[in-house]
């Protein structure tokens, strides 16, 4: 191996969504794979950042009322705060909305016009009159042209799996306005990837850049025909960067995306001093793009491409890992186990699950299977049982000695532990996290072995035995610490503890070759608990999205509304506040009103406080799986608009809806709820339970109105 020095990245994870066990694969996978060269002493940066640009964010954004930067402020907080729970160490980590990716992304456009790559042509697309915006397939939901199934998305069909172009939809609608998109026309630029088939041929076939299944893949997939021509151009309105020599165009997302790799690196140069050339244009770099399988083609087709034609260095690897599935499936919101990486903070040691994913993860693709009873036995069986346990069943022994001067016989097990740190770290090295745990526990075995048959807590107690009980506890503490050193890179908090426990710390790699003799020891301190199995269960039932919420009982009954959050937009779990249903017993209109007992009176102040405003209900429709709920879209006059969810479904049809007018409770402290955060509630009277009432103010009455 050669010491060029290396630049590595992980996938810039999206903006609009917060980070989630499954992204953890590849952002552990990574930071161990990082870890492990600095602790070789290699010259290695580990660079990441948000992708911020896109529809997605702008719509986000634009139902918040808020700037988008603003949006990218928080959602980068998030992230920083997430990855730093999971001991993620970047050396920097940016954003591409930034001058550096501006700038790059002109330079890497201009070399791309240079080779003749880019050329423009028109595309008919949808367009929402009333937002003003063309829409991305996910934005736009119509009857299947195929097979006439209604709210199908844009690009395909949920029932008969026929792909379709967005403008084929019959009865279109802007999922975003409920308006009726118009087709129009808008010139695109496109790169001709094609003109560069030859050489991705050539590179991805050749010279141990990808696996070899991924390799395989693009072959039988995408190198046997022409490739196709890559739209990389979106018109305004849209959130991106202006593409200069075409105003009025945005470069698309994912063509700035991986230019935000190199974007990152820049800030971090001028940060340390340092010349970016000198690592993005300098042959002597090697640079390691670790990925998910689900984003392959824009790394190994595209992004090669765009690189080849300007001035800087291809990758040297890109290494793909599989999905994430919990208990054999999908994560699933339903079951708790869409899990937040903040969430398992909440309740979790991040040591369990970086140990976890390490023991899992090989240098293949495949899917990787999260079990959190499996997770917890490892964790207390290996980390507390097999490792931690070498140091609290010897420390005290030695804290008033220290560990002996000179080397005792240890029947070789130190040495033999020695040699195998080479395998241990080709396995590192070859993204073999998996076998490097396998041999790292099989010394740990030797070592149990070692102390079970010495029995120092027996010397202990035999005031002849003193140097006999220093002895086996300096064996006992070194391969100990020989085993946290190979460790590091998965556990580096267990490394700094181990580092404190004996006075010196964990720096580099080949501190596993000699032992330490002759320093001090401190007393023993707690380093990794057991697994608390109730706090596991309390995770996933924080987690869990109930199948719908339900009602509140009261007899003027408030429908709650709720405004999708980060979380669900990336498709991740909000929490329930759902209150207990309301069982009536009321049969109709001649039973006895039995009024429900008064609430305590409240002071007109009191109940200024609550600020009720009308409000238009623009759009409805179904939310899938649940049973009673509606999502509508609120407007609240010009621009100010709410999502609100509503347990209406079954009482009235989403079509008759739209247009209506009801009441908002408009103040109401956000609270978390199934299907996102909730920031208001709509009136109804009613029991509930297909008798609901929605209160409407006079017609007349405008959006936005305060109600007295
Ligand atoms: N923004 C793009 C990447 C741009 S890179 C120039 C993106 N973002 S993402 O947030 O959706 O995903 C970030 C990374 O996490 C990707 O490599 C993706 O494959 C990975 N994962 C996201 N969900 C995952 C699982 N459930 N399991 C394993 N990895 C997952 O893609
Ligand atoms: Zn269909």
């Amino acid at each position: 191996m050669s010491q060029a020095q290396l630049l590595v990245t992980s996938a810039l994870p999206y903006a609009n969504g917060h980070i989630h066990l499954g992204h953890l694969v590849e952002y552990i996978q990574t930071d161990i794979w990082v870890r492990f060269q600095k602790l070789r002493g290699r010259r290695c940066i580990y660079i990441c950042a948000d992708d911020t640009h896109g529809t997605a964010i702008m719509i986000r954004a634009r139902q918040e009322g808020i700037r988008e930067e603003e949006l990218l402020q928080r959602m980068h907080q998030a992230h920083t705060r997430d990855f730093a729970g999971f001991q993620i160490a970047f050396d920097h980590y940016g954003s591409t909305h930034c001058e550096e990716n501006r700038q790059l992304c002109w330079e890497i456009w201009q070399a791309l016009r240079a080779a003749g790559m880019i050329y423009q042509q028109e595309v008919r697309q949808l367009y929402d009159p009333e937002v003003g915006t063309f829409l991305a397939d996910r934005f736009v939901q119509g009857t299947c042209p195929n097979c006439h199934a209604p709210n199908q998305y844009g690009d395909s069909c949920d029932r008969c799996g026929h792909h379709y172009d967005p403008i084929d939809l019959i009865d279109p609608r802007s999922t975003l306005s409920g308006a009726r998109p118009e087709v129009r026309s808008a010139v695109h630029l496109f790169v001709d990837v094609e003109k560069q088939h030859a050489f991705l041929e050539e590179w991805t076939q050749s010279g141990d850049h990808l696996q070899p299944e991924i390799a395989n893949y693009l072959r039988g997939h995408f190198l046997g025909q022409p490739l196709r021509p890559w739209d990389v151009s979106r018109p305004a309105p849209y959130f991106g960067f202006e593409i200069p020599d075409s105003p009025g165009n945005y470069w698309y997302v994912w063509f700035d995306a991986p230019i935000g790799y190199m974007a990152s690196t820049w800030q971090w140069c001028k940060r340390e001093g340092e010349d970016f050339d000198a690592w993005w244009a300098n042959p002597e770099t090697q640079i390691w793009h670790f990925i998910g399988k689900d984003i392959t083609y824009f790394h190994t087709l595209f992004w090669p491409a765009m690189l080849r034609v300007s001035r800087y260095q291809l990758p040297r690897r890109i290494q793909i890992h599989g999905f994430l599935t919990v208990n054999g499936e999908k994560m699933s919101k339903s079951k708790g186990t869409f899990i937040l990486a903040s969430t398992y903070l909440k309740y979790l040691d991040p040591a369990y699950l970086r140990y976890y994913y390490a023991s899992k993860l090989t240098p293949r693709v495949d899917d990787l299977d999260l079990q959190f009873d499996d997770m917890a036995e490892k964790a207390d069986g290996d980390l507390v049982g097999k490792i931690v346990n070498l140091a609290s069943r010897t420390a005290r022994f030695v804290v008033s000695t220290g560990l002996a001067s000179s080397w005792p016989d240890d029947g070789g097990l130190f040495a033999q532990a020695a040699a195998e740190g080479q395998q241990i770290a080709e396995a590192y090295e070859a993204c073999d996290f998996n076998r490097a745990i396998r041999l790292i526990l099989a010394a740990a075995d030797r070592a149990n072995q070692y102390v079970e048959r010495q029995e120092p807590w027996k010397l202990a107690k035999d005031p002849e035995q003193a140097e006999q009980l220093q002895n086996v506890c300096t064996v006992a503490l070194n391969l100990f610490r020989q085993i946290i050193v190979y460790l590091a890179p998965v556990l580096p908090r267990l490394a700094e503890q181990t580092g404190q426990l004996l006075h010196v710390p964990i720096r580099h790699w080949d501190d596993s070759q000699k032992p330490l003799l002759g320093t001090p020891v401190r007393p023993f301190e707690h380093m990794i608990k057991r697994v608390d199995r109730q706090a596991i269960s309390a995770m996933i039932e924080e987690s869990r999205q109930p199948e719908e919420l339900s009602a509140p009982s009261a007899q003027s009954r408030v429908v709650p509304a709720a405004k999708p959050t980060a979380a669900e937009t990336a498709g991740s779990v909000a929490q329930s506040t759902a209150s207990p249903s309301a069982s009536s017993d009321w049969q109709d209109e001649e039973t006895p009103f039995q009024a429900e007992p008064l609430a305590p009176p409240c002071t007109i102040e009191d109940f200024q406080k609550i600020d009720l405003r009308v409000a238009r209900i623009i759009q409805a429709e179904d939310v899938p799986k649940a049973k009673k709920l509606l999502r509508l879209t609120l407007s609240l006059g010009g621009q100010n608009r709410r999502t609100v969810f509503a347990g209406i479904k079954g009482v009235y049809k989403p079509e008759d809806l739209v247009g209506r007018l009801v009441i908002l409770v408009a103040n109401l402290a956000p609270r978390k709820m199934a299907f996102g955060t909730s920031e208001g509630m709509i009136l109804a009277a009613g029991p509930g339970d297909g008798e609901i009432y929605l209160l409407a103010p006079d017609p007349g009455a405008k959006p936005g109105q305060r109600v007295h």
